[in-house]
């Protein structure tokens, strides 16, 4: 499995839409792809158009081991190899010890 982070400390460079468009791209070359969305604003959830009910889990709720990863993982309308872990403003409660 190759995992790519899209990551930095600027806003608006265009993280967000990189990471959609990379993973429709992957995806629809044929390899399954999962998208994980780390950002409380949640804009790639939006973009994916996963509406969500208030007791789904998100990757906040797999962060805190609440959830198997599994249970935070949501298929994708019309593309068999696309998946998304979602965000929601939530997330910046999150406070992970190592
Ligand atoms: N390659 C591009 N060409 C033109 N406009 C782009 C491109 N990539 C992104 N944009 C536009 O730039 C704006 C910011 O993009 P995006 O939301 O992806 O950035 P971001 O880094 O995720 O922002 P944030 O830090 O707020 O999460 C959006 O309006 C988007 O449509
Ligand atoms: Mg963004």
């Amino acid at each position: 499995m190759l995992t790519i982070a899209i990551a930095s400390l600027s806003g608006g460079q265009g993280k967000t839409t990189a990471s959609l468009m990379l993973g429709r791209l992957l995806s629809r070359q044929g390899y399954p792809t999962l998208l994980v969305d780390a950002d409380p604003q949640h804009n790639l959830t939006t973009y994916m158009d996963l509406e969500l009910q208030a007791n789904q889990p998100t990757l906040l709720e797999f962060l805190k081991k609440t959830v198997l990863a599994e249970d935070s993982i949501y298929p994708s309308e019309g593309n068999d190899n696309l998946f998304l872990i979602p965000a929601d403003d939530q997330l910046d409660t999150v406070r992970l010890s190592f």
